[in-house]
């Protein structure tokens, strides 16, 4: 377990004091404050997310060397500005600021996001550097705010990005983290067993998030006391961009009512894009279907529901299902 580093913890508190400054209260946010307007962020919402404006100059840096609070080695371990001793600079420039905290509550680093249409070598997103203090395998954005309302419900919904995580809080849903677009870890999973006993995966609704979601289950699936559902988004959307288009109480009714089963989930996805009609891709199909239903096995009631469909899917005896089924388990 890392151990907080106070002297870098304090120049990062100062950071995000400094780039929400900035975005309120002077002239130099104005394109951010233009930015989160346009993206139809709430004033609320960048106080509740601290969200803030990183500059195009050297100002954060300046302010953090002339400040007696602070010396070189923690300025420099913070990340948040590089260089040398003598010369240091601001490491976001121009980007929208979003503090991440770790699962206590204390800021380890930051999301930038560009705010323009920007050129292939610069990131849309600009994370703070690896360190053992931002270690984004370890971290899930939001987890601290959140814990409360997922402890309440008993259960946490899983999103991809910040603006998915700061759409949906918006919209008020509330138990919400974000894996910020790693594939999930164990240590994550661990953060999660903690404080729910049920997983909802909202993840994007286009090839990759599908993707990620049939590898989250996966993951999801060495730890048995958690539960794992999913609320496909239809049409391609991410969270953020449903929730734009179709507004809070769709979004809440996607979430709590239009969830599946993992096993559901996992019936539709493999189907897309393959050809049942196409006797090796039917037979893969089949196979690749029977071997995630295996921890189906002491649970007769979803085993028969979801193996008549594929009987149904694939014109194979539910006899035969069943006895291939086992043989699977056996294996
Ligand atoms: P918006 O365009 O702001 O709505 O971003 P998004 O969250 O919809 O982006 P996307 O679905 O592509 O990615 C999901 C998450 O992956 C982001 O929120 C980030 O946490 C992360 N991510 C995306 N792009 C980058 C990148 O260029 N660099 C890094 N380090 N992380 C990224
Ligand atoms: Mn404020
Ligand atoms: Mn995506
Ligand atoms: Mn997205
Ligand atoms: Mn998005």
């Amino acid at each position: 377990k890392e151990r907080i580093n106070e002297p870098v913890t304090k120049v990062l508190s100062f950071a995000r004091d400094f780039y929400h400054h900035i975005l309120e209260h002077t002239e130099l946010g104005r394109p951010a404050l233009d930015y989160l307007e346009q993206r139809q962020i709430e004033k609320e919402t960048i106080e509740h997310f601290r969200l803030g404006y990183a500059p195009d100059n050297n100002l954060l840096a300046e302010s953090l060397q002339q400040n007696n609070d602070f010396n070189t080695q923690s300025i420099l371990e913070s990340n948040i500005v590089s260089g040398t001793d003598s010369d240091l600079y601001d490491y976001f420039k121009d980007r929208l600021m979003i503090p991440i905290t770790d699962d206590s509550g204390n800021i380890v680093g930051f999301g930038g996001r560009a705010l323009h249409q920007q050129d292939i070598k610069e990131p849309r997103y600009l994370n703070s550097k690896q360190s053992d203090v931002f270690n984004k395998g370890n971290l899930l954005f939001n987890l601290s705010a959140a814990k409360q309302e997922i402890s309440l419900v008993h259960e946490v919904i899983l999103l991809e990005g910040y603006f998915d995580v700061i759409s949906a809080w918006q919209a008020g849903v509330k138990n919400i983290v974000a894996s910020m677009g790693t594939s999930f870890t164990k240590h994550q999973l661990g953060l999660l067993n903690k404080v729910a006993n049920r997983v909802v995966l909202v993840y994007d609704g286009d090839d990759a998030g599908k993707a990620a979601i049939d590898k989250a289950i996966d993951n999801l699936n060495n730890q048995h006391n958690l539960e794992v559902l999913v609320a496909p988004i239809p049409g391609g959307l991410d969270p953020d961009e449903y929730i734009k288009k179709y507004g809070s109480d769709s979004f809440k009714k996607l979430v709590n009512k239009d969830r599946v089963s993992k096993y559901r989930f996992r019936l539709d996805y493999y189907q897309e894009g393959i050809d049942l009609k196409n006797e090796q891709e039917l037979l893969k199909f089949i196979d690749r279907i029977l071997n995630k239903f295996v921890d189906l096995k002491d649970d007769l009631v979803q085993k028969e529901l979801y193996l008549k469909e594929l009987a149904q899917i694939s014109g194979i005896s539910l006899l035969n299902l069943q006895n291939q089924f086992n043989q699977h388990v056996v294996k």
